[in-house]
């Protein structure tokens, strides 16, 4: 399989499809929660702008000549809008977090069904199909909730930005402008970040599946009398720190890039604050602006430097997300992996018997071919021994009976019928085997004997 482009190549528009399948998955976990969300994220958007305003107001107010009720009035909604500002972010989060359960349950349960459709076995071999699996599950139970959390913060940080800049404008149009200028680095700074992010992710599959291999080797129940007798622990324990070093290592050079940019951002906007600031406070003396106009410009650079971070962090992080999600989309958009005929022929009980007429097969192109022109008739109703060397191939011939892979030529044929004519769950209804590499599944007895009739 071609699956092993990492996914920091994902454009604008693998995102957009991503955030409208994020969406449309919140979206059917019930219309209400998302909707409910979008409000609490608009007031909470708003209210910095509204408090930012009263205490203009009152300041200006008292500092000329105050009629009582109307500076009550002003503090009164001063007090709301605070109140409103603590308890609004608590209910965001009951949201987010129910959004995410319902999510998580409908993403996995999809996910799953998609894993199930892939009928063969190649898939399941494929190290880099393997990796796309984990990654998509991790990221299918996270990202829509994120995403959806995410667009609407971004939808909140706008809409504070917008406040306050109309608020600055109204002050002074160049430091509006200079304000916004000093968060463009940022933002380009932290989407690139963010891309080399997904990149790494990616590039430590292997390295986090050995890391689980090792681990899984030390805790189970069958590899631990070999272990012990070997005395193998310190070895294996060895490997798994190993590659823990080298996934800390790749994390810790990506960390301290994040930290090295974030760091001269940082320094960036506290510049254009401070300097914006000692502006102020000059013309504050020289009578240009009002006591109540220094505060609201005060609350106003802040207000959008806080926004203009908050909407970077959540482009970034959405960003970061839907790259892992494309994994998720990718296998749940997935086509089985052994083809499927629109209408398949009915599988009957065994009446002739099973041919194999000149079958060839191999792995893959990569590997030698493990049956050669294979021919051979087992007549219904009689009983087959094949005899071989280890390696001989007669698992894959049984593997190819039950049709785990198809022939790369040749057919294997049900009273006359190409196995591929029929759909691989109709034919497995009628075949029974145990490989000699079973299965024991942590079920009870009664699960365990009931499991092949559980379809
Ligand atoms: N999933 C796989 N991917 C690649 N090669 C494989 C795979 N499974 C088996 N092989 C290779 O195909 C060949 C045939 O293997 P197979 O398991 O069918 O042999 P076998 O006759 O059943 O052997 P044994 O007597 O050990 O059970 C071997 O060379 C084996 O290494
Ligand atoms: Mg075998």
């Amino acid at each position: 399989m071609s699956e092993s482009a990492e996914p920091g190549a994902a454009g604008v528009r693998t995102s957009l499809r991503g955030v409208a399948a994020a969406l449309a998955l919140a979206w059917s976990t019930g219309w209400y929660l998302p909707v409910a969300f979008a409000l609490l994220t608009l007031i909470q958007a708003v209210s910095p702008v509204v408090a930012a305003w009263l205490t203009k107001s009152v300041l200006d107010a008292i500092t000329g000549e105050p009629a009582a009720g109307y500076v009550l009035g002003l503090g009164l909604g001063l007090a709301a809008t605070g109140l409103v500002a603590t308890v609004a972010p608590f209910a965001s989060r009951y949201i987010v977090d129910e959004m995410s359960r319902r999510v998580g349950l409908l993403s996995q349960d999809r996910l799953f069904s998609a894993v199930e459709r892939f009928t063969g076995l190649a898939r399941f071999e494929d190290p880099a199909f393997l990796d796309r699996i984990r990654l998509a599950h991790q990221s299918g139970g996270e990202t829509p909730t994120s995403v959806t959390s995410s667009v609407f913060s971004v939808i909140g940080a706008l809409v504070t930005i917008g406040g306050f800049l109309v608020s600055l404008l109204v002050i002074s149009p160049v430091m509006a402008l200079v304000v916004l200028i000093a968060a463009l680095p940022a933002l380009f700074v932290e989407l690139r970040l963010s891309r080399a992010r997904a990149g790494m992710a990616w590039n430590l599959g292997p390295v986090e599946r050995r890391e689980f291999f090792f681990r899984d080797l030390l805790s189970n129940v069958q590899a631990a009398k070999e272990v012990r007798l070997f005395g193998a622990g310190p070895y294996l324990r060895g490997r798994m720190a190993d590659d823990r070093r080298e996934s800390n290592a790749q994390n810790r050079r990506m960390d301290q890039r994040g930290l090295s940019a974030q760091t001269l951002l940082g320094v960036l906007s506290a510049v254009v604050a401070g300097g914006g600031l000692v502006w102020a406070v000059l013309a504050a003396v020289e009578g240009r602006l009002t006591v109540g106009d220094l505060t609201l410009f005060v609350a106003a650079v802040g207000g959008v430097q806080g926004a203009l971070t908050q909407l970077v962090q959540d482009i970034t992080f959405a960003h970061n997300q839907l790259l892992m999600f494309d994994h998720y989309l990718k296998v749940v958009g997935t086509g089985p992996d052994l083809p499927v005929p629109a209408r398949p022929r009915p599988v009957p009980a065994l009446r002739k018997g099973i041919e194999f007429r000149g079958v060839w097969f191999r792995y893959s192109p990569e590997h030698p071919w493990v049956l050669r022109d294979v021919d051979l008739v087992i007549p219904h109703g009689e009983s087959l021994g094949l005899v071989g060397r280890n390696g001989a191939g007669k698992s894959t011939f049984v593997k190819l009976l039950c049709r785990m892979y198809d022939p790369d030529r040749g057919a294997v044929l049900w009273d006359g019928v190409d196995l591929r004519d029929m759909d691989p769950a109709e034919l497995r209804r009628r075949i029974g085997a145990v490989f000699q590499d079973y299965m024991e599944y942590d079920l009870t007895a009664a699960e365990n004997i009931g499991l092949h009739r559980a379809r």
